[in-house]
């Protein structure tokens, strides 16, 4: 329990920031909601929080200002054999580590539980997880090395993550190779910038945004962890696109030739709104301006040729030098990306009344820092175009674009492309689309010229019409 005489100094700091309404319950606490309350608190930097209101009160639309140019973009017929041998010469040194942000809510999925325990290959019903796990077995016996899988969860999930590997035997992985760390949380705002307590003896905090991923990697000491590993590269990916590559060879040689800091992979638009990031050229330096803040303008922009001007969209893979996340945070004081603000509903307890309100419309605002704003900071960053079709079909929305059948459509697809150019006969129906549902498993291939090599395949839709393609 923390003496008087601390909780006095700390209602006093947080007093003086106009933060006392969050101490309006303390007498009805008991002794361990107390000790919540406090360890809520300690959360809040409130040396920040003066810069943190400014956000929070600034409702203005932020189009980015100054010279906004395309980015360069590197396609793949630019990488050579030679990128691709250093790429598996790091991977088999173990100098390369798969690394998944999973601290996100959610939401628009309607899921009650980490993302990636949700269930997605088309046959198999196997969860993101699963498809991760396997994926990266099979790249550690293609190399004959020992690869240690980072996974970043936040408060909300730590514990269920945890557990759910636990519970299903870390899909075939050792154990100690499979690292949990969380990251960061902020409080939410009302738009008066009163913080707001989700119950009487809690604040409302959510994750810090995948931004977080930085400060978090060296705060927990993931970055010493992976230094005493020996690894130098981070491949980075999202939780929600089964069709990713955890690691991928061609690509992390690339960045390493380049001496790239952060690499960065994009597909080329579906259309000229798509809810994708833009990597642009912002006053000179290489960055994403997210969708929201593209001016429509530019997001309609087309060259001589009539092809879309801004057409590079993020597809959120990066390959990252543990090295310059070391530099960004070598001084954790100074460090920080800038913070996006959103509105959103917070459900939560009025000091006022203390009655619980569930809003029906956003009441709300939460600040999260995104990972794209570090290529700006970093040296030497360079843009890999990739196929969509082969490496990006994210599963966001419960239904429509970018859901559980679009991303369950696109693995599909994929698999009968690989199946088919390997010799197998699937057939299709008058638009060319398979008719199977198909599956393959990662640990029989992890791209489709490792079908290639095996061909040729004969296998036939069994009597649910589904092809399922195991080691
Ligand atoms: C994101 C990118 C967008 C990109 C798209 C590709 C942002 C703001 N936008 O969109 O540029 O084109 O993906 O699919 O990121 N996460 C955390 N902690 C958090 C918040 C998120 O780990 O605090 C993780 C999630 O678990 C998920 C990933 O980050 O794996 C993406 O988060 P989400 O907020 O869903 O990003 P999108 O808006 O879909």
């Amino acid at each position: 329990m923390t003496p008087t005489r601390d909780v006095q100094s700390i209602r006093d700091a947080f007093s003086a920031a106009g933060q006392d309404h969050l101490f309006t319950f303390w007498d009805d606490l008991n002794s361990d909601q107390r000790d919540q309350l406090l360890a809520d608190l300690a959360a809040i930097r409130l040396d920040a929080l003066p810069d943190l209101l400014k956000i929070v009160a600034d409702t203005a639309s932020h189009a980015t200002g100054g010279s906004i140019e395309p980015a360069d973009v590197i396609t793949r017929d630019d990488v050579t054999a030679e990128h691709r041998e250093l790429g598996e010469s790091l991977i088999r040194r173990g100098k390369v580590a798969p690394f998944t942000v999973a601290g996100g809510q959610g939401t628009r999925l309607g899921y009650d539980g980490p993302k990636g325990a949700f269930r997605m290959s088309p046959v198999r019903n196997k969860p993101l997880f699963q498809l991760f796990a396997e994926s990266i077995r099979a790249t550690e016996s293609r190399y004959d090395c020992e690869l240690t899988w980072y996974i970043m969860t936040s408060p909300i999930n730590n514990a269920a993550t945890a557990s759910y590997f636990e519970d299903l035997g870390y899909f075939g992985l050792n154990p100690e190779r499979v690292v949990f760390f969380q990251q960061g949380v902020m409080p939410s705002f009302a738009n008066d910038g009163k913080i707001l307590l989700a119950e009487k003896h809690r604040v409302a905090l959510s994750p810090d945004g995948h931004g977080g991923s930085l400060l978090a990697l060296a705060e927990t000491g993931m970055l010493e962890d992976m230094a005493d590993r020996g690894i130098d590269h981070i491949s980075y990916f999202q939780v929600d696109n089964p069709l990713v590559y955890c690691i991928d060879p061609a690509f992390v040689g690339l960045h390493a030739a380049s001496k790239s800091e952060m690499s960065s992979k994009c597909v080329s638009k579906a259309d000229d709104f798509e809810r994708v990031g833009n990597f642009a050229v912002v006053d000179g330096k290489l960055g994403v301006i997210e969708y929201s803040d593209l001016p429509e303008k530019l997001a309609k922009a087309k060259n001589a040729d009539g092809s879309r001007k801004f057409d590079a969209g993020s597809i959120a893979i990066h390959v990252i030098s543990r090295s310059f996340v070391e530099r960004l945070t070598a001084d954790r004081s100074k460090f920080g990306l800038p913070w996006h603000r959103a509105n959103k509903k917070v459900g939560h307890v009025d000091t006022a009344s203390g009655e619980v309100v569930d809003p029906s419309e956003p009441n709300a605002v939460k600040l999260e820092a995104f990972i794209f704003d570090a290529l700006p900071l970093s040296k030497n960053p360079i843009v890999l175009e990739v196929d969509r079709s082969e490496e990006f079909s994210p599963v966001k929305n419960a239904t429509g674009v970018d859901s559980v059948e679009t991303s369950r459509r696109d693995m599909s697809r994929r698999a009968a492309r690989w199946l088919k150019a390997a010799g197998a006969k699937i057939p299709c129906n008058s638009d060319g689309e398979p008719t199977p549902t198909c599956e393959v498993s990662p640990l029989a291939a992890l791209e489709a010229d490792d079908l290639k090599n095996r061909a040729p395949i004969n296998i036939a839709a069994d009597k649910d019409g589904c092809i399922y393609l195991d080691k």
